[in-house]
């Protein structure tokens, strides 16, 4: 599914990423963890294509094909998808016909008419129940006004409708209430299939105990660091990250 290789990124001369390497695997759940400002949402960013960042060195194929090479478009009609960190508002915009445009884009991408408005429709009201979101929020812009946790949710919605090969997820927990957890986490685990794989960015293990990743990483400093099965999330929550900094010689 994701190949990178010794990916090197940075903003103005600022390095950021200093050499990530990253296999996942179809139907595989990577979580990445590591502290404030290791590079994890930049990781992402780079990866779906954010301007922002220069990639310096470095590769990363996305089911046999180049990503860098790839507009921002593209990596998301390929597959992509990025819940972000701190989704954005976009005033008068309805998330309805944001949802159809994004859909007919990727339909058109692969070679397929649009979708008829009766099957949108059904979609719409489909994809909702996966993450139990409040139908009025669809006739509202996308975002505008919507609580934290609103936010969130209509992320896993998009995500749910839009059905990509890799979703990134970052931080999908912060600010959402115990209950609005679990919707979001089982729905996450409602759209997992054997030919989708999921990157889930989190601080804590909370959100891992429901979507139980294969893999977890630490990022720190702009590299991979440490690789292991899921209990190393146990393990940081009761012991932090200064173990891990004593392990890579840094303290
Ligand atoms: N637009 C930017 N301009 C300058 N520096 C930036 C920019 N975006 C990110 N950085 C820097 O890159 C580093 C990594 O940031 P990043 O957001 O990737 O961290 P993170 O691991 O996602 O942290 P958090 O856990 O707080 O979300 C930080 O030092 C941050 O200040
Ligand atoms: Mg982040």
């Amino acid at each position: 599914m994701l190949e990178v290789r010794n990916l090197h990124a940075k903003i103005g001369d600022k390095e950021i990423l200093k050499g990530i390497d990253l296999t996942i695997k179809e139907g595989e759940t990577h979580a990445i963890m590591g502290p404030n400002g290791s590079g994890k949402s930049t990781l992402s960013a780079v990866l779906v294509g954010n301007p922002m960042f220069e990639v310096t060195d470095g590769t990363a194929i996305f089911n046999g094909k180049d990503l860098l090479e790839m507009k921002p478009e593209d990596r998301a009609n390929e597959g992509i998808f990025l819940s972000f960190q701190y989704p954005v508002e976009i005033p008068g915009v309805s998330m309805t016909n944001f949802m159809r445009t994004a859909i007919n884009e990727k339909r058109k991408y692969q070679g397929l008419e649009p979708m008829s408005a009766a099957d949108f429709i059904k979609l719409m009201k489909e994809k909702r129940q996966v993450v139990e979101l409040d139908a009025r929020l669809s006739q509202r812009s996308v975002n505008e006004g919507f609580s934290g946790g609103e936010k969130k949710r209509n992320e896993i919605f998009q995500m749910a409708m839009l059905e990509p090969k890799l979703a990134i997820l970052d931080e999908t927990d912060s600010g959402l209430d115990v209950d609005a957890l679990r919707i979001v986490a089982e729905g996450v685990n409602k759209l997992k299939s054997p030919h989708n794989s999921t990157i889930v960015i989190t601080h804590y293990d909370r959100l891992l105990d429901i979507i139980r990743p294969d893999v977890i990483h630490v990022l720190y400093k702009g590299r991979i660091v440490k690789t292991a099965g899921p209990d190393l999330a146990k393990e940081i929550e009761a012991r932090g990250y200064d173990w891990i900094k004593e392990e890579i010689g840094e303290k």
